[in-house]
């Protein structure tokens, strides 16, 4: 992990204000072109040129300490000398070999047997989350025979169609009209919980009755199964509680549904885990893989319990870059890092280190309604008022673009400001990152009037 210790004596390095010249320049040139940018880039147009360990670079030369891992990919740093030189082996060797067998291929999936829980060990790989989200709910049609499925508010999944059909934002984005059968469902956010127990402390079991309620009532008896995300990522790092899994895990017993999760961004150590799911004792019945899965390579699997290996050939699974050479090599090589490094260990010792930080900053700023971290997946909720928890998506932005400019990359989300540094980073570069988020809360409460 030392490559990727980064120098506070030298970093953030800002030698001009972000955007800088060049930067402005370039992004005018790539932009005539270039189309529907994400509210990143938008509030904050600078252009990247290198990145290195927990450092990236802009076309300025200012250096930033990365607290996206690009958009929660590069969870092992920039260019791990690791997983680039696997690519570049592979990149030599063999572009392309459709799904036939390749000893690359065979020794990743030896491997991911290996580490994942339980009989999670029939696999498909394809080329984004949402390809694989789409081969997930396949999976979970064919092994069940039957069609509905229901997903929960506020979940993301993609962009493809059946993806869309079960998030929330990006269908109500588009306009789309959701698949015929995808059912949305309220899931248990502790800060904003709809049902309480007498004490205010969130009810899961009052989701977990709705749940069933609906399945009786809502649904034409046809349902397949759930498809969530174990963590909120998009949403905002919202973690529920942990009785809602096992809960969760039972309901779908019950009622012989399949349990589907979506680890796309919450997979392979993010959270201190290879799955998050992990975190509750729950196996899911298929789940996808993606983001660090390839630290960057795209490269994402779907996983499949030992009774449901099958459906793969009846959903006719293959695709023309999964599981291709290089794609296996970066995935196999991320995993070994993963363990050779002790990352996962590192990555929740880094959660509980960011999480007791946070939490300074809940008790200190009045803008600050909540703050979540689990391994090296955050969120810090912004409030116009603690009492009415109302979103402050301005002071949001305000907050993501004053950090920027001192020196740290990451994600923005209205209200919500989301934090995942790679989880190879060092205790010290992380409280420096935390710094500078506190700093520019503090900055912009003085500028609202809250100070
Ligand atoms: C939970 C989840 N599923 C699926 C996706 C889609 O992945 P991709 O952008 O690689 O298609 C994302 C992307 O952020 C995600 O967070």
């Amino acid at each position: 992990m030392e490559w990727a210790e980064v120098d506070l004596r030298r970093h953030p390095r800002m030698i001009v204000p972000p955007p800088g010249p060049l930067s402005n320049r370039l992004h005018d040139r790539c932009t005539r072109y270039f189309k529907g940018l994400s509210s990143q880039v938008k509030l904050f147009p600078v252009a990247f040129e290198s990145g290195e360990g927990c450092i990236l670079r802009d076309v300025d030369g200012n250096e930033y300490i990365d607290f996206s891992s690009g958009i929660y990919v590069a969870t092992l740093g920039h260019c791990h000398p690791k997983v680039s030189e696997a690519i570049g082996r592979y990149a030599g060797m063999l572009m392309n070999a459709h799904d036939f067998t390749t000893p690359i291929k065979t020794k990743l999936c030896e491997k991911l047997a290996d580490v994942l829980p339980g009989d999670l060990n029939g696999f498909q790989f394809y080329d984004s989350g949402t390809t694989a989200v789409e081969a997930g709910i396949r999976v979970v049609r064919a092994a069940t025979k039957r069609n509905e499925t229901l997903s929960c508010f506020s979940d993301y999944h993609g962009k493809t169609y059946g993806a869309v059909s079960h998030g929330q934002f990006r269908s109500r984005v588009y306009g789309a009209v959701r698949a015929p059968g995808a059912h949305m469902l309220p899931r248990p956010d502790a800060y904003r919980p709809i049902w309480t127990k007498p004490d205010k402390t969130i009810d899961t079991d009052k989701y977990i009755e709705f749940y069933q309620m609906y399945l009786d009532q809502g649904t034409v008896n046809d349902g397949a199964g759930f498809v969530l995300e174990p963590i909120q990522g998009w949403a905002g790092s919202i973690i529920p509680p942990d009785d809602f899994f096992p809960k969760l895990r039972k309901l779908c017993d019950k009622n012989g549904l399949l349990l589907m999760m979506d680890e796309v961004l919450t997979s392979w150590g993010r959270t201190g885990k290879w799955l998050c799911s992990e975190h509750w004792g729950v196996v899911p019945d298929v789940v996808t893989i993606g983001k660090g899965f390839g630290n960057g390579f795209p490269v994402t699997c779907v996983a499949v319990r030992e009774p449901y290996k099958e459906c793969f050939e009846a959903i006719s699974a293959s695709s023309s870059y999964g599981g291709n050479p290089m794609a296996c090599a970066a995935a196999l090589a991320s995993t070994e890092v993963i363990e050779e490094e002790n990352l996962l260990e590192h990555a929740t010792y880094l959660g509980e280190v960011a999480l007791k930080r946070l939490q300074s900053m809940l008790r200190e700023h009045p803008i600050v309604g909540d703050v979540r971290a689990k391994g090296c997946l955050m969120g810090i909720e912004l409030v116009k008022d603690k009492s009415t928890k109302e979103p402050f998506a301005d002071a949001g932005a305000m907050v993501y673009q004053s950090a920027f400019r001192k020196g740290l990359a990451w994600i923005p989300a209205g209200h919500i400001l989301r934090m995942s540094p790679p989880i190879v980073m060092d205790e010290r570069a992380l409280l420096k990152g935390l710094d500078i988020i506190d700093e520019s809360i503090g900055e912009v409460e003085a500028e609202l009037g809250y100070a």
